[in-house]
């Protein structure tokens, strides 16, 4: 399943995503993000951005749904939903530069990065696509 575009995103994963977005804490900015992440194991890891009144300070949603991934036992991402938006509005809830990179420890090139509002999935990019050229545990030979 080399194109991400044909691969099949369980609905379970899109329902995690909604799930955690709806639990997302941002006063501040009001633009409540979820994620959820597919496991290695098949287990299904989620989080939602946690914002602080020191802006700086706050998470985004998918270094939440890591850190759920890491304490779970997971280590590799074998395909991540971000969800964020009003219904319909068109617009794409892509990770964050950082969160690129942070997936880029445990996701491989073409592991597919699903970009979804409420209503469902938008658009699939492979992380690849998100970041080029990246720097990994690879070049320090891990
Ligand atoms: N945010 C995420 O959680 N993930 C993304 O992919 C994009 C942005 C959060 C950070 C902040 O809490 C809010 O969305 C607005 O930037």
């Amino acid at each position: 399943m080399n194109n991400p575009q044909e691969s099949p995103i369980a609905d379970s994963l899109i329902a995690a995503a909604r799930d955690a977005m709806a639990q997302a804490y941002a006063p501040y900015s009001h633009f409540s993000v979820g994620a959820a992440i597919l496991g290695e194991s098949g287990r299904i890891h989620a989080g939602a951005n946690v914002e602080n009144a020191a802006y700086p300070q706050g998470q985004c949603a998918e270094a939440s749904a890591i850190g759920a991934m890491i304490l779970a036992g997971d280590r590799s991402v074998r395909a991540i939903v971000v969800m964020g938006g009003q219904p319909g509005d068109g617009r794409l809830c892509t990770p964050c530069g950082g969160c690129r990179q942070r997936l880029r420890e445990f996701a491989k090139p073409d592991t597919p990065i699903h970009v979804c509002g409420p209503e469902g999935l938008r658009r699939t990019f492979t992380l690849e696509e998100l970041l080029p050229h990246s720097f990994g545990p690879d070049n320090l030979d891990f």
